[in-house]
């Protein structure tokens, strides 16, 4: 029960493959109590199924909670303010870019993709920190979702790498401003998911074959995985960790040939 006493927000379980909901399951198993936020009603109904499966919807707030609307994020955390007082952890796991602007190349990318991807993938942490921070007067921990192809270029992944760029700089500026209150903040970078949106990126099967091939633990991760690190991440056990990126990828950062399968 590494987290019992703790209240965290979940946002962006879409459906049972997101890994906000690997993380959901592993805080509630841990004993947190738990809010979540879905992007629109024909979320909240699939979010609604599998509550019923911890417990029941009954038990846990939840909230409308569209990254691009002030009014919604006001909501969600006067929400939170009203129910809780205070808060300690976020999990924030919210992307998005048109599936076109994904797919052309990062230089045909549109004027207006390029703001969308950067508006809800990488903005939304910011316009999120700062309502988080508020009720976290005794300190915090907020943490959101990478992916590698920010240090490399992962063919397909082209307007999303940027925002995740701009994202993990967030991180890093965001740990110094809110570190002299205790809220920490980090990301986690994940391998290759068949989610919602990992399914967006053109070769995410080839890139899930390439990591059972070639990663030091030769296979691929699960959302469970990356649920536990962000139990760490929440718990008091990381009190001192901020401003990091941690990976979850079976160590497939660490290879200089990974484009490549393993030789005998
Ligand atoms: N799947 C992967 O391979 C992978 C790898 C590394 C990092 N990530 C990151 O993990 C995070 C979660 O993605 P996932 O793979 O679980 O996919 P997912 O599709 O299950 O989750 C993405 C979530 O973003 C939400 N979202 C999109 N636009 C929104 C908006 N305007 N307002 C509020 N919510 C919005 C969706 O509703 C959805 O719940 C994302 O940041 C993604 O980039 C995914």
């Amino acid at each position: 029960m590494l987290l019992k006493g703790k209240k965290a927000l979940i946002m962006g379980v879409a459906n049972k493959r997101s890994i906000a909901w690997g993380i959901a399951e592993a805080f509630h198993r841990e004993g947190a109590e738990l809010a979540f936020t879905y992007q629109n009603e024909r979320l909240r109904e699939n979010l609604d199924e599998l509550l019923d499966t911890i417990g029941g919807r009954a038990g846990f707030p939840t909230f409308p909670g569209d990254v691009t609307s002030e009014e919604q994020l006001d909501a969600v955390f006067g929400g939170l303010r009203d129910r809780w007082g205070a808060l300690d952890a976020v999990a924030h796991c919210i992307a998005y870019a048109d599936r076109d602007d994904l797919t052309r190349p990062l230089h045909e990318v549109s004027r207006d993709g390029y703001a969308l991807a950067m508006n809800v993938s990488a903005y939304s942490l910011l316009a999120i920190a700062r309502r988080a921070a508020r009720l976290m007067s005794a300190g915090g921990s907020i943490f959101t979702l990478t992916y590698n192809a920010v240090e490399r270029v992962v063919p397909g992944y082209n307007i999303m790498a940027v925002a995740k760029a701009a994202l993990e700089t967030e991180v890093r500026y965001l740990a110094s401003e809110l570190g002299p209150g205790a809220v920490r903040v980090n990301a986690i970078s994940a391998g290759p998911l068949k989610t919602l949106a990992g399914s967006a990126v053109k070769g995410i099967s080839r890139l899930r074959d390439v990591t059972e091939e070639t990663a030091p633990l030769r296979r691929n991760i699960t959302i469970d995985d990356v649920g536990d690190v962000a139990v760490f991440l929440a718990s008091d056990l990381s009190r001192a960790v901020t401003g990091n990126t941690i990976f979850v990828d079976s160590g497939f950062h660490v290879m200089g040939m990974a484009s490549l399968p393993a030789t005998s």
